[in-house]
């Protein structure tokens, strides 16, 4: 599917962006097997979160949606039955690392699956700290899905350090951890997202994080039933992220993004733009699960940005906005730079590269290097086609940074945008001034 950006003069208004998909996940997992029935609002309502809720229906949980809204049946830490096929992950990378972990201490066995994409990605970072803590988990000869986890294992408590900074293998960790013999430990040298460790300790999970350096050590007990969980869960900061960026770039902007999640780990986006000269008020409005909601104002400045450098120790705090800052360059003064990022080489697409060629057919200049890429500042996008590249990311970037460029931005595979934002199509259209 083709899906064409016209050039935009302004953004008036409001915008609701979805439910969190990292924290989706996590709810939809963990109420899984949680005690008692969980009643949440606010589900992100993309591919990737219903690759969650089948997997979690397959796997004996009961889960009743009403649009965003959500009803899960928890079956107890150790209620859950065997899958009676391999369980479809989708596109999703952090439902296929997540169950990994949940499922490494079943006494029934789980085969894990997924699509093109999915099935190309890096998995050995999983199955490593699964086997070390005595699991039975097998990956292809190139250590990708799909995954087979043999149940019945007894998991021993480990103390982990990450190679990559991944919140998902962190998770993946931290899971397997519930079933463990002892406390289990993650030792990340980086801060990554810490929605698990959040909402696990809401539930009533026996979790403690200490700082560590620039990291922290993680560590939970085995054992502890969860409690249930309800609530409105927080919009996601990504989503907000092209709107952040579409109504910068867009002078005499003025856009509302009411109930958006700013967890310190994800701030990051909100506090560069800010740095780099955007016009952004962040007003804190409430708290769900110990994650903080707030409101955030967004006035146009038009292509007054610095610009600046993300190094390697920003990465990690930065990583799904990446493609986004990159393509948010172009228009800045002094351009951007993004180095210590080779993990952008491992998500939905090889998004170093993706970048790089989306932001060349809009008639930008791009270097790419094998860590990252950097994009001069004072270009004036064109319009022109580009690829979405089987990338959600990609996509939307793409359409954030074309609202201002001079010609219409025609998309192409625009269809894989909905694998975390269905319906960022309409919302453009209720907010949009031409
Ligand atoms: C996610 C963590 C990040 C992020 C992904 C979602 C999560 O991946 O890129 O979109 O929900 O934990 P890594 O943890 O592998 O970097």
């Amino acid at each position: 599917m083709n899906w064409t950006v016209e050039p935009a003069r302004r953004l008036i208004g409001e915008v609701v962006v979805p439910g969190d998909r990292s924290i989706s996940h996590r709810t939809v997992l963990f109420a899984s097997i949680a005690d008692g029935e969980s009643v949440v609002a606010g589900l992100a309502d993309g591919q990737d979160v219903a690759s969650s809720v089948a997997a979690m229906r397959a796997l004996g949980a009961e889960v009743d949606h009403a649009g965003t809204d959500v009803r899960i049946l928890g079956r107890g830490l150790d209620g859950l039955h065997e899958a009676d096929r391999p369980i479809d992950c989708g596109n999703s990378g952090t439902t296929m690392r997540l169950l990994a972990g949940l499922l490494a201490g079943q006494d029934f066995s789980s085969t894990l699956t997924g699509d093109e994409s999915l099935r190309r990605r890096p998995m050995r970072r999983v199955a490593e700290p699964l086997l070390a803590m005595g699991a039975s988990i097998q990956t292809s000869r190139d250590g990708t899905a799909p995954l087979e986890i043999s149940g019945g294992r007894r998991l021993r408590a480990i103390t982990f350090r990450p190679e990559v900074a991944s919140a998902q293998v962190k998770s993946c960790v931290l899971l397997a951890g519930l079933y463990a013999d002892g406390p289990t430990t993650v030792a990340e040298r980086a801060i990554t997202r810490d929605h698990s460790e959040r909402l696990l300790a809401a539930m009533g999970a026996n979790i403690s994080i200490e700082a560590d350096g620039g990291g922290a050590r993680v560590t939970i007990e085995p054992g502890r039933r969860l409690g249930v969980v309800g609530g409105r869960i927080p919009g996601d900061t990504s989503s907000a992220a092209y709107w952040l960026v579409g109504a910068t770039l867009l002078e005499g902007s003025r856009l509302r993004l009411p109930g958006v999640g700013l967890n310190p780990t994800r701030a990051a986006i909100v506090d560069l733009m800010v740095d780099w000269g955007a016009d952004i008020v962040v007003e804190r409005v409430d708290d769900w699960c110990g994650e903080p909601v707030v409101e955030l104002r967004i006035c146009g400045v038009g292509t007054a940005l610095s610009g600046g450098v993300i190094d390697a120790d920003m990465v990690p705090g930065l990583i799904d906005e990446l493609p986004l800052i990159a393509a948010l360059g172009a228009s800045t003064t002094d351009g951007v730079e993004i180095r210590g990022a080779a993990e952008l080489r491992a998500k939905e697409s090889d998004r170093i590269a993706t970048t790089a060629a989306a932001l060349r057919a809009l008639g930008v200049d791009v270097d790419e290097y094998p860590d990252g890429l950097a994009v001069a500042g004072g270009q004036t996008l064109g319009g022109g086609t580009v690829d979405a590249a089987g990338d959600h990311r990609i996509g939307l970037a793409m359409a954030a940074v074309g609202l201002a460029a001079r010609g219409p931005v025609t998309i192409e595979n625009a269809e894989t945008m909905a694998v975390s934002y269905p319906g960022f199509a309409t919302a453009l259209e209720s907010v949009v001034e031409r």
